[in-house]
């Protein structure tokens, strides 16, 4: 039985990375080795959009192709109500998509990326799970995350309906709820995707302050977001409060009412807490987590594997360990685990910070 388990298991595993797809090793015409030899059509976009459209570093765009990933697959119900998932319907039916109000700001991605698409002559929905593997890439700290290639265009007219991306002022049982329905995701899965705001701010919630950070190390992904945001919060770092706001801990940073809340939900509080300061748990299960969702709404032995294509990200920084920001303390974590205690981290030392704004592209 034992045995039995272990290899349902394997299979399981297998066939969702597409390993029973039958290889056809290649050399590229740039000299990289691939499991297959349609992926080499990847290496001139990636040598592309890593100068032209990232400049190289995990910043504003980067952030944005993450995004833009999640939007476009969010986008599919498996109960019915429409959307074809990761099928580049946000970009080919902006018209329809930007209009709904969690796609906000999703304009800035989709500019950029769309000349990128027209050059390279590839599917919308492949381009935007490629860009977004690419920009963790450039994060050190990410996990190297696997790309699939193969989706179709878009059937038309099929843009996504809205109210299908979850909103930082919806319940966590909201959220939860539609994350099943769309990607079939757990809530350890939702709490592992959301690893993807620790490179990350908001450029609408509070429009007077674009580029507000949802931890003090946008540019890197390290765990920090999941310790800042279980701190007790004291301030804005605006004017006024935006919907789906509430107060965070350290200035200049912004905390989203849906991260606070699933950091102190039963139901993911703990799963929340065993992410902080876990640096490999965070990327293996966000790896995870993030190819099942760039794959929502196809079938995954339809797609071809060319994982080999994503460069590995550089590693964190030497002085990047997991810390509580300076003046704050182990009694301003906000204990909501019930089963075990919040991981003490050193105080980082110096004055009370400000984070800066991430630099707008
Ligand atoms: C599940 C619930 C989620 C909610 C409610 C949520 C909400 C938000 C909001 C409100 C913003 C700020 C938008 C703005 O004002 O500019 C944001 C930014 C962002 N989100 Fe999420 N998000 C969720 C999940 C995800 C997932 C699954 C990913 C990716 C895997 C993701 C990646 C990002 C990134 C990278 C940004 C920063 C974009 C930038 O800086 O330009 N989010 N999110």
């Amino acid at each position: 039985m034992a045995f039995l388990a272990v290899l349902l298991a394997a299979l399981t595993a297998t066939q969702v990375y597409g390993a029973f797809a039958p290889e056809r090793r290649a050399t590229c015409a740039g000299g990289q080795r691939v499991k297959n030899a349609e992926c080499c059509a990847w290496f001139p976009v990636l040598e592309d959009i890593v100068p032209n459209m990232f400049g190289g570093e995990c910043g504003d765009d980067a952030h944005g192709a993450l995004r833009l990933t999640f939007h476009d697959a969010i986008g599919f119900s498996r109960s019915g109500g429409g959307g074809g998932g990761a099928d580049g319907s946000i970009i080919v039916f902006n018209d329809t998509e930007l209009m709904f109000n969690a796609n906000a700001g999703l304009d800035d991605p989709i500019d950029t990326e769309a000349p990128f698409i027209t050059k390279h002559k590839v599917t919308p929905g492949d381009f935007i799970q490629f860009a977004g593997a690419v920009s963790l890439s450039l994060c050190p700290g990410a996990p190297q995350v696997g790309f699939f290639m193969g989706r179709p265009p878009p059937k038309a007219p099929a843009p996504a309906p809205d109210g299908l991306v979850p909103e930082p002022f919806d319940s966590v049982s909201k959220i939860l709820a539609r994350m099943s329905d769309a990607g079939g995701f757990s809530p350890e899965e939702v709490v592992a995707l959301l690893s993807s705001h620790s490179v990350a701010g908001a450029d609408t919630i509070d429009p007077t302050i674009p580029g507000t950070p949802f931890d003090s190390t946008p540019s890197i992904m390290d765990t920090q977001v999941f310790i800042e945001v279980q701190l007790k919060g004291t301030l804005f770092p605006g004017p006024e409060p935006g919907q789906g706001e509430v107060e965070s801990a350290v200035a200049g940073e912004m905390r989203l009412e849906s991260d606070h809340l699933i950091a102190r939900d039963s139901r993911t509080s703990c799963f929340w807490q065993e992410m902080a300061g876990n640096q490999s748990r965070m990327q293996q299960q966000f790896a995870a987590a993030f190819l099942k969702m760039s794959m929502i709404g196809h079938n995954p032995n339809s797609l071809i594997d060319c994982s080999d294509v994503i460069p590995a990200p550089p590693a964190l920084p030497a002085n990047a360990g997991p810390h509580l920001p300076p003046t704050l303390d182990q009694k301003d974590i906000q204990q909501a685990c019930p089963t075990s205690a919040f991981p003490t981290f050193p105080v980082l030392p110096g004055p009370a910070e400000t984070v800066p704004a991430i630099p707008q592209a």
